[in-house]
């Protein structure tokens, strides 16, 4: 490589040459969904990469054209205020649990299974957080929804929660619907904060599962880039209550995104608000008849297993995002991961996301019957071409352990730590935060001890080379622990 070299622009137009079909975010499938307004601008890019010059507003104190902009989303919505994000929802759970947490009394009731940005707004905010386990769909080895019963029970255990943080719908689709539970927060005078980032589009078609501001969440915030048309990164926090601190939760924001917030982001989040309203039931009517088509004809493939609603055991206030198809593949006799490369290299085909068991296809606003039906064909030859292979044996499902926090994740975060081999952990408090792919629940976040039954889980997980994301090593050979004089 040299300076003429640009590796990053060639690989972009290498990939949009091959003219792949898009089963994954940004939900407006290469440009194929967007706003009139959004073709035109993104025509002459550059001449509209503006900042804040006279008469174009400013995020950080909206008064002029951003304010107007952020009042018809709220309208949109239905929420009392809302706030346009640059720096996609991760900035905006950040900010949500900051606003409302601030000190290490101060509890918070989150999901395990939360985003890692969660983490982030726990370590910013030095709140302690209580954990609610989920339960696990076993057929297909995924994190599937806490319990309501399980966030009540804690509720009435712990005296200091400042928030129930809630994730709704999940990565594979599973939406709760909140009524009994803002209910609950609400009762108890605290706010109800939820990560609706893969739900932005349910407000747009009375057949998508309920919205969480409809349910009545204080917070909620939502990437708009990633189901409702928006440029990669534009997202949106909404204020739905008078229980937050407003001031804080706008110091928050300003100190969590950019001095100098992109036009062409926050006009996508104008332009994408617009199209829903005008068009989004109409869009999402045609991905919901092609995804409940395609729902039907590949649950004839045989091997090959769609989530589907009664996979949620009755759960009367759970629902799926139909347009969001988690498909088993280990029927056929390979792995999710196998699969997403089969699809990608011989059929031009890109799912969203591929597991040890699974794929997950998307199928945006506006999904197209012919994308669709070339996927069902994929999936069929592939399925013919692997007949002779046994089907896989689900892996082993790992109990998850289920550390003790003795320490804020904040503490652990700002102390000393040092590096040691995995087998010597035992005992020790972690630095670090390791997820294992699937069912992506962290084993061990900063702050919680390493028990027996942690270190059994991770060798385990080391052993069989599982997928993990984590802040330390990822051979899991070591890991980072608290120096003792921090305790
Ligand atoms: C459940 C969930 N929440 C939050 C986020 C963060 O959203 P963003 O990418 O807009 O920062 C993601 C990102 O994938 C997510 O899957």
């Amino acid at each position: 490589m040299n300076q003429l070299d640009m590796p990053l622009i060639d690989a972009l137009k290498e990939y949009c040459d091959k003219n792949k079909i898009a089963f994954h975010i940004p939900a407006h499938r290469q440009g194929k969904s967007i706003s009139n307004a959004m073709v035109d601008l993104g025509k002459e890019i550059f001449k509209y990469d503006l900042t804040e010059v006279h008469g174009l507003d400013d995020l950080h104190s909206p008064k002029g054209v951003i304010a107007q902009a952020q009042k018809l989303a709220a309208r949109a919505f239905g929420s009392k205020e809302s706030y346009f994000l640059v720096n996609g929802s991760s900035s905006g759970i950040e900010a949500m649990i900051l606003s409302v947490c601030s000190k290490e009394e101060d509890i918070l009731l989150v999901p395990r299974h939360a985003h890692r940005s969660v983490l982030s707004g726990i370590i910013l905010s030095g709140a302690f957080p209580v954990y609610i386990y989920p339960e696990i769909i076993d057929e297909f080895n995924i994190a599937g929804f806490v319990s309501i019963e399980e966030v009540k029970k804690e509720l009435e255990y712990y005296e200091n929660v400042k928030a129930i943080f809630m994730l709704t719908p999940t990565y594979y689709g599973i939406a709760t619907c909140l009524d009994e539970l803002s209910t609950v927060a609400h009762k108890k005078e605290i706010p109800l904060l939820v990560d609706e980032a893969h739900g932005a589009h349910f407000y747009f078609n009375d057949s998508m599962p309920k919205g969480a501001l409809k349910s009545g969440a204080d917070l909620v915030v939502q990437s708009l880039h990633k189901t409702a048309s928006a440029l990669t990164q534009a997202s949106i926090l909404h204020l739905n209550s008078n229980r937050i601190n407003i001031n804080k939760l706008k110091w928050c924001l300003q100190m969590l995104q950019t001095t100098s917030p992109s036009y062409i982001l926050m006009a996508s989040l104008d332009a994408a608000r617009n199209y829903m309203v005008v068009k989004g039931r109409d869009l999402l009517a045609k991905s919901l008849e092609v995804a409940r088509k395609l729902r039907k004809k590949l649950s004839s493939i045989k091997g090959i297993e769609i989530l589907s609603h009664h996979h949620l055991k009755n759960y009367d206030i759970l629902s799926l995002d139909e347009t969001r198809i988690v498909i088993k593949v280990t029927g056929i006799g390979i792995t999710g991961y196998q699969t997403a490369e089969l699809l990608s290299e011989d059929y031009n085909i890109e799912v969203e996301m591929a597991d040890s068991c699974n794929i997950v296809v998307l199928l945006g606003l506006d999904a197209s019957f012919d994308d669709a039906d070339a996927l069902y064909r994929a999936l069929l030859d592939i399925k013919e071409r692997f007949s002779t292979f046994k089907a896989k044996s689900m892996p082993k499902i790992m109990r998850l352990p289920k550390p003790v926090v003795v320490i804020t994740p904040r503490k652990a975060f700002m102390s000393s730590s040092k590096t040691v081999a995995l087998e010597e952990s035992l005992g020790e408090v972690s630095a670090c935060s390791i997820a294992v792919y699937p069912p992506g629940i962290p084993a061990i976040c900063p702050g919680e001890i390493i028990t027996e039954e942690v270190l059994e889980y991770l060798l385990e997980v080391r052993e069989r080379g599982l997928h993990i994301q984590c802040s330390c090593d990822s051979t899991l050979k070591t890991i980072d622990i608290v120096e003792e004089g921090e305790l």
